[in-house]
């Protein structure tokens, strides 16, 4: 396989087997008592024309750990991109510096697939466009792993945006090839195409008594194009994840969000303070799954 075949900008040729391997060498990363900074062994450039915090310093913190230094474009300040250079052109110029692999956080409007048979590196996307976060789905995945024996046992259910959620796409991708079940709660505005393998629930508390597993998504308001899809007033009536609600929800249960979270919107301000939330545990394993698919993707592959 050429070096830019090992490409992750999706999860479709992600078997199980794969998934599983990738969570014990993850959870390996995180039982190790290395903290110390390894001798870096080469470089990785982080190319984000996207604001973020979680997955660019967490990407970062896993390129240090795995021994790549990390090379940072952070939403072109004081870039060629300001005097009209493209974003595409800009990654190939960077691709030219020979780094081990590309980290890449771009809208839909550039096509990565077509980009990553131009280099001679791997791609891993950090988010791209409403199309995919797929290491975003592979942390949640590990953070339920990490305390459950079977993932195909599990009834996972999406609250919220998810028409517009790149998050929401990529975990349908991973959740399926796992064998768990899926399901969606919104207002109708936000639901993708129906799919008879996802279950549609119209109503929240319906859905909770059925999730072993849930996924809050934020209201994605940037990916909007009309000024407003749905009021945030009955958002908050039929949608918001409250403290009284979450008693439809087994005791067992994990909630996940991906963050940034709207406070009061996508969670209540008491909702956030129950014990099955994992939001910042999502975080913390975020780091060592991503750690791990560096060494995976960006391993024995130095230019
Ligand atoms: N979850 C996530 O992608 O967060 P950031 O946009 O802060 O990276």
């Amino acid at each position: 396989m050429s070096n830019s075949g090992r490409s992750v900008l999706d999860l479709k040729s992600f078997s199980k087997n794969q998934i599983v391997e990738l969570f014990k060498q993850a959870k390996a990363c995180e039982e190790s008592s290395r903290r110390e900074v390894k001798k870096f062994q080469s470089t990785v450039a982080l190319i984000f024309f996207e604001p973020s915090t979680r997955t660019r310093i967490s990407f970062e913190t896993a390129c240090v750990r795995a021994g790549y230094y990390p090379i940072l474009f952070d939403c072109g300040q004081g870039t060629s991109l300001i005097k009209g250079e493209s974003e595409a052109d800009t990654i190939l110029n960077i691709a030219a510096m020979e780094p081990s692999g590309l980290i890449i956080r771009a809208s839909e409007h550039l096509d990565l697939q077509d980009l990553s048979k131009k280099i001679s590196m791997p791609m891993i996307s950090a988010g791209w466009g409403i199309s995919g976060h797929p290491t975003q789905a592979l942390l949640d995945a590990y953070t339920v792993w990490l305390e459950r024996a079977e993932l195909a046992n599990e009834r996972v259910l999406f609250v919220g945006d998810i028409a517009h959620s790149r998050v929401a796409a990529s975990n349908f991708e991973l959740w399926k090839t796992l064998g768990a079940q899926v399901a969606i709660c919104g207002p109708e505005v936000f639901l993708p195409q129906p799919d008879e393998r996802i279950q549609q629930f119209t109503e929240l508390n319906e859905a909770l008594q059925w999730a072993s597993i849930v996924v809050s998504l934020r209201v994605q308001l940037e990916r909007h194009h009309e000024k407003c899809l749905f009021a945030k007033e009955d958002y908050l009536k039929y949608f918001t994840i409250t403290e009284e609600r979450l008693k439809n929800l087994s005791s067992q249960a994990l909630i996940l969000h991906p963050g940034p979270v709207n406070l009061g919107v996508d969670l209540s301000q008491e909702a956030i303070k129950d014990s099955r939330i994992r939001i910042l545990k999502q975080v913390t394993h975020g780091v060592y799954l991503r750690e791990a698919l560096v060494e995976q993707v960006f391993g024995e592959c130095h230019t």
